[in-house]
């Protein structure tokens, strides 16, 4: 569910690099767009039963026809805010810590792990970014993490994300602690006003 989850929000995320006024602006991201939302229907056939369970799906399939017809990034955001909704109240997804993280572990673990490929600052540019493809994420692109939830780190760092240098993966998770996880969320949000970081 929480794999489900985090490709629902990439989708809402990441959909207008693929797709812009019903034209594909980059075929890599469009191509990925179509692989994911396949891959949350079939996630969603697999959830538990439960009284929303009939309403994600519904929600998804939509959210595919919206991918597939290159519809406007608002029509798929605001499929993707539904879904992310429905699976919050329908299955107690818990999507802020229990307590608040400890910044100063958060700061000393994104130091010593974190820096080679997303920089001191965070704007994505480590000592061995340029090698990456992808490139690492900017965390100070203000545009994207209005978007971001602070949910939707937590569960980037928790499965991590496909790096493609050596077909290594950005595992964080294989290390990372739930709480370590949850005390890097703001420290990668810290360029932006972590307290604008949606929470739902
Ligand atoms: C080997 C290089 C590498 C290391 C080390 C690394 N990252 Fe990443 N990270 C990446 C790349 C590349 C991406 C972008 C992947 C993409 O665009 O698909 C990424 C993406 C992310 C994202 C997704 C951001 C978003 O808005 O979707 C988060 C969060 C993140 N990294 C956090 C971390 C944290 C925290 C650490 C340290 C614990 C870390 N990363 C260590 C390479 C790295």
């Amino acid at each position: 569910m929480q794999q489900m989850q985090q490709l629902v929000d990439y989708i809402g995320v990441d959909y207008p690099g693929a797709i812009s006024q019903g034209k594909v602006q980059n075929e890599v991201e469009y191509a990925e767009m179509l692989d994911f939302a396949n891959t949350v229907a079939a996630l969603a056939e697999n959830l538990p039963v439960s009284p929303v369970k009939e309403a994600v799906t519904e929600e998804v399939v939509h959210l595919k026809e919206l991918v597939s017809s290159k519809a406007s990034a608002k029509q798929v955001s605001d499929v993707t805010g539904n879904i992310r909704q429905l699976l919050i109240n329908g299955y107690d997804l818990a999507v802020v810590p229990g307590k608040l993280p400890d910044l100063q572990h958060g700061k000393a673990l994104f130091a010593a792990q974190c820096t080679a490929c997303h920089g001191e600052m965070g704007k994505g540019d480590g000592s061995i970014a340029a090698t990456l493809k992808p490139v690492p994420t900017d965390f100070t692109d203000l545009e994207r993490y209005h978007q971001r939830t602070l949910y939707g780190l937590y569960s980037t760092l928790t499965h991590g994300v496909e790096v493609t240098r050596h077909s290594q993966k950005m595992t964080v998770g294989r290390w990372l602690s739930t709480w370590g996880s949850w005390r890097l969320c703001p420290i990668c949000s810290r360029q932006v006003n972590s307290c604008s970081l949606r929470t739902t």
